[in-house]
């Protein structure tokens, strides 16, 4: 068997910790592992395999003889990192916006479009965390039903804009509590006991740019510029796992028994909707599991051919390092 020199950019982030449980948890055949993020880390010791890796800082000569690099640090620093790191024949997984829609970038879920890897060019990118739970659930019913429209409206986890934001709601929470005023940084509102409806940036059209990668990005992944969709991403005080409330319209009639049998045995997913037994999929549930759960299946009664859908998965893991880590998979197949 072949073993691989891997390296984590942004490993002491949130997505970059998860990362190397990931590569852990599922026996990737490691050589060795290399642990890079800003300064301020620099010396601060990581376990992996119960050896203990010391993180080093991250330079233009840090992914020299790295054969995988999983890049975790922000759109900005795999702007300037990744392309380098290409040239020196190192294979970068993004999990950044920075590459996304470059068409010469294959943007994939390996449950959904695992062919596009043998056509990169040395990066290729990991979807937004909301878009990868949506097409793992949508792309089987899509290939039996066609799917017209897709209405999405988000429930974001905080650990989605990283480590901070899980203190901030953290803090604001136990301030809250405690009868204290609250501070922020993260975020423009306190996120405790509160919804916030704007993610990333607003644009003109008055999407906010997580809004319309959803867009894009569904589209891109799933082969099939024609679906109409329409996206309202909300940031939720819950630390892991997004939640999403989906219509779809489809344009063969679709019925809730003709969805489950297709998404009983589609990959990645598990189907969790036992009303009798008040059986749901839910955030504290998905949080630090695999799949996409998907449940509260419901014909859409106000049209001839829609279906409504709850979707729950942990943002970190198949939302960031564990799509990250099946993508290095499918390249050393
Ligand atoms: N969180 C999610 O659910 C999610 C999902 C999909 C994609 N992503 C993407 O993944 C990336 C990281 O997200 P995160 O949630 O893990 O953020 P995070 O918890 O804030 O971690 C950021 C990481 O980047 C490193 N970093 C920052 N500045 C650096 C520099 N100048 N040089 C080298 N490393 C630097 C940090 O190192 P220090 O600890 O040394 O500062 C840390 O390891 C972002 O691009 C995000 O959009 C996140």
């Amino acid at each position: 068997m072949k073993y691989y020199s891997v390296a984590i950019v942004g490993a002491t982030g949130a997505v970059g910790e998860e990362m190397r449980k990931v590569l852990e948890q599922r026996q990737f055949p490691v050589k060795d592992l290399k642990l890079l993020a800003s300064e301020r880390s620099v010396g601060k010791k990581l376990l992996f395999k119960q050896e203990e890796i010391a993180v080093e800082q991250l330079k233009p000569h840090s992914l020299k003889g790295i054969d995988i690099a999983l890049f975790s640090a922000g759109a900005s620093l795999s702007k300037e990192f990744a392309p380098l790191a290409a040239e020196q024949g190192t294979i970068v997984v993004d999990n950044s916006s920075a590459f996304r829609m470059d068409k010469n970038v294959p943007l994939i879920v390996p449950e959904v479009n695992p062919q596009e890897v043998s056509n990169h060019q040395g990066i290729i990118a990991n979807p937004n965390c909301s878009t990868i739970q949506l097409v793992v659930v949508l792309k089987p019913i899509h290939d039996r039903y066609r799917i017209k429209r897709i209405v999405v409206s988000t429930y974001q986890a905080v650990s989605g804009t990283g480590k901070k934001a899980m203190s901030e709601l953290l803090k604001q929470t136990k301030s809250m509590l405690d009868g204290q005023e609250l501070e922020f940084d993260i975020y423009p509102y306190q996120i405790a006991f509160n919804l916030i409806p704007h993610i990333d940036v607003f644009l003109e059209s008055g999407y906010s740019r997580e809004e319309m990668k959803m867009v894009g990005e569904t589209r891109k992944i799933m082969g099939d510029n024609s679906i109409a969709i329409t996206a309202t991403c909300v940031r939720v005080p819950v630390f892991v796992s997004h939640s999403e409330s989906v219509n779809i319209e489809t344009k063969e009639k679709i019925t809730v028994e003709g969805a489950k049998r297709i998404l009983e045995s589609a990959p990645g997913l598990a189907l969790i909707d036992e009303l009798a037994e008040l059986k749901y999929p839910m955030p504290a549930y998905a949080a630090g599991k695999d799949e996409c759960f998907v449940g509260r299946i419901r014909e859409d009664e106000s049209i001839e051919c829609g279906l409504n859908l709850w979707i729950v998965s942990d943002n970190l893991r198949k939302g960031a390092a564990l799509n990250a880590v099946q993508i290095a998979e499918l390249l050393i197949r």
